[in-house]
C-alpha cells in the first residue's frame, strides 16, 4: 500500500511532476521550483525538466508520462513528468485514472518506488479544491489499479523481470511537503481509503478474470468464506438442498444443464453501532454463460468467464466495507451456476417456479441472468432493505445503447436513481439511467406462464429490468447492467485489458453519500 511521508523516503527513485495541458510554462516551472525548494529534486534535474517542458517535448496531456534522468548519482534517480490533462477537465476521476497510468509507466520504466508530490503545484489545488482524503483516496486506488496484472497462468510470470526475480510491485509515496497538519491527515486517511479500495477492486477483477475451470459456483462460495475469515463478515452458502427447500426454481432451472452445483452466497457486515440504514446488494455469478440449448455462437462464448463479474463485484464491495466499516448495515446476496448443455438442461419453453411462486416460460436459456436474480432478489426481501442494488452483466442490448464507458442504470425510484448517478459521477464509475416504464413491465407477461424471460430486440436492456421488478418488492431498487463496463477488450493507460473490477468503487461512493 502507498505511504505518506513528509519527505523522500531513502529509496525513492523516481519523484512525479504532475503537470497540466495548456499550463503557462510560469506554471509548470513554478511546480519545477516547488519541488527544488521543498528539496524533492536537485537543481540539475529540475533545469532539465523545465527545458523538456519550455521545448514542448512534453505537453501534459492526460495518460502521458515520461521520465527525465539524473545525469549525477544523487537520491531522486529521476523525475517522471506526468501528464494530467487540460485543467478545466482535472478530476478526482481524473486523478485516479493518472495515478493508475503513472503507476504503469513507472513499471516500464523499471522504477523500485515514486514520489507524488500531493503539497505543491496543481496537486496542492487538488487538495484545497476536493480535500485531502478525497485527492490521496484518488491517488492510492488508481495507483493500485494501474498496478495489477494478471499473470496468475502465466509459466513466465516469475521470470518477467530482468534477472529473474519475482516481480516487485513499484512501491508509491505521498509527499505531504507544503500541506498543513490537518491536510496531510486526511491525506493519510484517504491513502488507507483508497488502498483498500484498490485492493478490492483488484480481488473482483481477479475473480472476473479466472478462467471457469477453475471458478465454478462452489469455488467462488469458497472465495467468499475465506474473504469473510476474520474480517467480522458473516457468510452463508446455500447449497442445492437449501435452494429446494426455498424454492428457488429459477435458479435451479438454470443449474439443472451443469455438473457443478449451484450456490447462493450471503454475505453481511453489521456496524458495530446500530445502523440506521441498510443496503442489500445482489450480483449475477454465471461462472460461465454457453447460452444454454439457446447456444451462444463461439465467439460470443469466448469471455463468458466474466458473467460472474456482478457477483464479483459484490463480495469485492463486501471486501472493502469489511476495512472501511460504513455507518450502514450491508448484505451481500450472490447467486452462482454454470449456464451449460446436458441431457437435463432446460429447454425453450420450459416453465420454471420461482420463489416468489411466480411462474417464468423460458423463451430464451440464454436470457439466464435474469433467472437467478429472480430468486435472488425475492430472497434479499427477507432482510427489509431500505435499498437495493444489483450488479449484472445482463444483456447485449445494454453494450449497444451505452458502449464500454457507462453502465446501465434502471430504477423503481428516481430518487435513489439520481443518487446512485451522483455516486457514479463522483468517483468516476459513469452511470446513464434507462427509463423502466410500465410498457416495459407488460412487455414481459408470458403466454403460457405469468412472465417470460426473453421478449425480443427491442430495449433488450430495459425488459430485461422490467422482469427483474417482478420480484423486487416496494423498497428503492437500481439495477445496474454491467455487461459492457465489466470488461476492456483492450488495454488502456491506465490499466491493462481484461476485468475491470467495476462496481466496487460505486458502492463504497454511493456509502458515502448514503452516509
Ligand atoms: N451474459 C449475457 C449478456 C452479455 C452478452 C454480456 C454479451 C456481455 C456480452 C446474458 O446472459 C445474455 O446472454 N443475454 C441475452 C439475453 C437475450 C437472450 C434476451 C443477450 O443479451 O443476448
Ligand atoms: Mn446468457
Ligand atoms: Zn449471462
Amino acid at each position: 500500500m502507498a505511504e505518506v511521508r513528509r519527505g523522500l523516503g531513502s529509496r525513492v527513485t523516481f519523484v512525479a511532476v504532475p503537470l497540466l495541458k495548456g499550463a503557462s510554462a510560469k506554471g509548470s516551472a513554478s511546480t519545477l521550483a516547488a519541488l527544488q525548494r521543498h528539496k524533492l529534486a536537485p537543481k540539475a534535474l529540475v533545469d532539465l525538466a523545465a527545458r523538456v517542458v519550455t521545448e514542448k517535448a512534453f505537453i501534459g496531456k492526460g495518460a502521458e508520462a515520461m521520465p527525465v534522468f539524473n545525469p549525477r548519482r544523487e537520491k531522486v534517480g529521476a523525475l517522471m513528468l506526468w501528464g494530467l490533462g487540460p485543467k478545466e477537465k482535472l478530476t478526482c476521476e481524473t486523478l485516479w485514472r493518472g495515478a493508475g497510468a503513472l503507476s504503469r509507466r513507472a513499471k516500464r520504466a523499471n522504477a523500485i518506488a515514486v514520489a507524488i508530490p500531493v503539497g505543491v503545484g496543481i496537486l496542492a489545488d487538488a487538495v484545497e479544491r476536493w480535500g485531502g482524503r478525497a485527492v490521496g483516496e484518488a491517488l492510492a486506488s488508481g495507483w493500485e489499479y494501474g498496478s495489477y496484472a494478471y499473470d496468475v497462468y502465466k509459466s513466465s510470470a516469475k521470470s518477467s523481470r530482468r534477472g529473474g526475480a519475482p516481480a516487485k510491485p513499484v512501491r508509491l509515496t505521498l509527499v505531504t511537503a507544503g500541506l498543513s497538519a490537518a491536510a496531510e491527515r486526511a491525506v493519510r486517511n484517504g491513502v488507507q481509503r483508497g488502498g483498500a479500495i484498490g485492493e478490492a477492486v483488484n480481488f473482483t477483477r481477479d475473480l472476473a478474470n479466472a478462467p471457469a475451470n477453475d471458478l465454478y459456483p462452489e469455488a467462488l462460495a469458497r472465495h467468499a468464506r475465506s474473504l469473510a475469515r476474520g474480517s467480522g463478515l458473516k457468510v452463508q452458502v446455500l447449497g442445492p438442498a437449501d435452494l429446494r427447500r426455498h424454492k428457488m426454481g429459477a435458479l435451479l432451472g438454470v443449474a439443472q444443464g451443469s455438473a457443478r452445483p449451484p450456490r447462493l452466497v450471503v454475505i453481511r457486515y453489521t456496524p458495530k453501532k446500530k445502523a440506521r440504514k441498510r443496503l442489500v446488494l445482489v450480483g449475477k455469478a454465471i461462472t460461465f454463460d454457453s447460452g444454454g440449448y439457446s447456444l451462444k455462437p463461439p465467439k460470443s462464448m469466448e469471455d463468458m468467464k466474466f458473467d460472474m463479474s456482478g457477483g464479483a463485484a459484490v463480495l469485492g464491495a463486501m471486501r472493502a466495507i469489511a476495512k472501511i466499516r460504513p455507518s450502514i448495515e450491508v448484505v451481500g446476496v450472490v447467486p452462482s451456476s454454470e449456464n451449460l448443455v446436458n441431457g437435463s438442461a432446460m429447454r425453450p419453453g420450459d416453465v420454471l417456479r420461482s420463489a416468489s411462486g411466480t411462474t417464468i416460460e423460458v423463451l430464451n436459456t440464454d436470457a439466464e441472468g435474469r433467472l437467478i436474480l429472480a430468486d435472488a432478489l425475492h430472497y434479499s426481501k427477507r432482510f427489509k432493505p431500505d435499498y437495493i442494488v444489483d450488479f449484472a452483466t445482463l444483456t447485449g442490448a445494454v453494450i449497444v445503447a451505452l458502449g464500454a464507458h457507462v453502465t446501465g442504470l434502471m430504477s423503481n425510484n428516481d430518487e435513489f436513481a439520481a443518487t446512485v448517478f451522483d455516486a457514479g459521477e463522483a468517483c468516476g464509475e459513469r452511470v446513464w439511467q434507462l427509463p423502466l416504464y410500465d410498457e416495459f413491465i407488460e412487455a414481459t407477461r408470458g403466454q403460457v406462464a405469468d412472465i417470460r424471460n426473453s421478449c425480443g430486440r427491442n430495449a433488450g436492456a430495459i425488459t430485461a429490468a422490467g422482469f427483474l421488478s417482478h420480484f423486487v418488492g416496494s423498497s428503492p431498487w437500481c439495477h445496474l447492467d454491467i455487461a459492457g463496463t465489466a470488461w476492456s477488450e483492450r488495454e488502456r493507460p491506465h490499466s491493462v485489458a481484461g476485468a475491470t473490477g467495476v462496481g466496487v468503487r460505486l458502492v463504497m461512493s454511493l456509502l458515502d453519500a448514503l452516509g
